[in-house]
């Protein structure tokens, strides 16, 4: 099954081409790792997917349009996580709770997954910037989605978070989850993606298995000094 296919996807702003006829397959069961340089559209096509902002042209099919509930079959974190500063870490989640028909238990259990469980009481104000990229990925995994997208979740973990995610990750993807993640990390893509793609110049100009070999992120770091 594919878990996305992606045809001759095209996507502006304004007379800037970002997205240049595009093509991408990700297979059910796949942990997808897209690199490439700044600049280059990973969030773009990361925001096209989920359908955030418009494309211009082109097809984006997700289960070979076999989805039931989007909101609840495909999860994501963006860039720049936006929460509530006057609610608490749980209020925050509540309102996911709410909207996708969860329960307590959805939302603690996910709080628990990425270790920020012990701040559900806390106002938003009051969490730094790697316990609000953690309260990020327990939005992301609250319905535990067949599908998850991570755009730079590595960004403000400290290590034993960085680790926590990766188990995370395995973990969901044990349970069938099909995963894109999007990071600078090359080591992190390493360890945690079955294959990779690099988005240059407006198109994923190859996507490979991830290798055992020490060379693997020399190889991937290699891409952005050609
Ligand atoms: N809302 C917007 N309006 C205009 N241009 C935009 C907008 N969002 C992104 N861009 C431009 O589109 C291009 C791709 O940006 P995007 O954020 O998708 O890159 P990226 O690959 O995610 O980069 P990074 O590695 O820095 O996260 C950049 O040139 C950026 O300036
Ligand atoms: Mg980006």
């Amino acid at each position: 099954m594919r878990a996305l296919e992606i045809k001759n996807l095209q996507k502006s702003y304004g007379k800037s081409p970002v997205i240049k006829g595009l093509n991408l397959v990700v297979e059910e069961g796949e942990v997808f790792g897209l690199i490439g340089p700044n600049g280059a559209g990973k969030s773009t096509l990361v925001k096209l997917i989920l359908n955030l902002i418009k494309k211009d042209s082109g097809e984006i099919i997700l289960f070979e349009n076999g989805l039931k509930n989007f909101a609840t079959e495909v999860g994501a974190t963006i860039e720049e996580p936006s929460f509530y500063n006057y609610m608490t870490g749980k209020e925050n989640l509540d309102i996911y709770k709410t909207l996708l028909k969860l329960s307590d238990d959805d939302v603690f259990s996910a709080m628990e997954m990425t270790g920020i469980r012990y701040a559900s009481d806390k106002k938003l104000s009051a969490y730094s910037m790697g316990m609000k990229q953690r309260l990020a990925i327990s939005r992301a995994i609250i319905s535990k989605p067949k599908f998850l997208i991570l755009d730079e979740p590595t960004n403000g973990l400290d290590p034993k978070a960085i680790l926590e995610l990766r188990d995370i990750v395995h973990k969901l993807n044990d349970l069938g989850t099909t995963i894109i993640f999007c990071s600078h990390n090359l080591s992190e893509v390493k360890n945690i993606c079955s294959t990779y793609g690099f988005l240059n110049d407006g198109v994923i100009e190859f996507k490979k298995e991830m290798s055992d070999s020490d060379r693997q992120v020399d190889e991937m770091e290699s891409l952005f000094l050609s």
